[in-house]
């Protein structure tokens, strides 16, 4: 694992979306692994003003987005279907762009699907990862098994209470969720992971100081031959660089 320390998220941010332009022009992301959350919007700015100044273009870049809510639609708001659509697949052409189907009427079926159109994409080469504030990654909560594939999957209750903002007026976080798996991501030629801010510490900490187990699931990255993290100094507090 390759850390990266930067003074403040809006240093990360940018250092993230140069990293991903630079995987990008340079034909070394053709497949991108895309996150949601508060962490990536930054960068997904970024990268809308790249494209828009003619820098960058992910027209030939085909994009599989980790994870989705179950049980609501592409048109609510709180979906991760309309963060994206919002933050960068209204702005900015892809090739194509995946993201599970919260409301598939058979979820097992629409997660094993989602996994073989990985495969038949030829796999992801840059996977872009936030982590949670208990360590899950996607919506891999701590438990999840290293080799776990895209899967329904249960949220934690500090999973709904971190998320609870994205549902307003009383809106009711929901209990599942598709989320690629640790193995999924794991498959990745190359993973970066953005996090910023105090409330991440913990979770990096554990993630890369202590020893991988499934209690912190972002730890299932410290057998990844390359991993990078991109994180602030309040988020890097609990680390010494390597
Ligand atoms: C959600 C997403 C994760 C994301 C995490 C942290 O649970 N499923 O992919 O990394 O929240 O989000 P934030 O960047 O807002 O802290």
């Amino acid at each position: 694992m390759k850390l990266h320390i930067f003074k403040d998220a809006d240093a990360a941010a940018q250092a993230a979306a140069d990293f991903i332009a630079d995987r990008i022009s340079t034909g070394n992301a053709k497949v991108l692994g895309l996150a949601t959350g508060k962490t990536p919007i930054g960068i997904y700015d970024l990268l809308r003003q790249k494209v828009a100044a003619g820098q960058l273009s992910f027209s030939d870049v085909t994009a599989f987005n980790l994870d989705e809510y179950l049980g609501i639609s592409a048109d609510n708001p709180a979906s991760f279907a309309a963060f994206m659509q919002q933050r960068l697949f209204d702005h900015v052409p892809f090739l194509a762009h995946h993201i599970p189907d919260g409301t598939a009427a058979d979820p097992n079926a629409e997660a094993l699907a989602y996994e073989a159109r990985i495969k038949a994409a030829g796999g992801i080469d840059l996977q872009l990862l936030g982590i949670g504030r208990n360590g899950h990654i996607g919506f891999n909560e701590p438990g999840a098994a290293f080799d776990s594939v895209t899967r329904v999957v249960d949220l934690s209750e500090s999973t709904r209470i971190a998320n609870a903002s994205d549902f307003p007026d009383g809106q009711q976080v929901p209990q599942q969720a598709l989320t690629m798996g640790i193995a999924s991501i794991m498959n990745a030629r190359q993973i970066l992971l953005v996090a910023t801010g105090e409330a991440k510490a913990e979770a990096l900490r554990a993630a890369f100081r202590d020893s991988a187990s499934p209690d912190c699931p972002a730890s299932a990255l410290q057998a990844h031959e390359d991993a990078v993290v991109f994180a602030d100094k309040a988020a890097a507090e609990k680390l010494s660089s390597d």
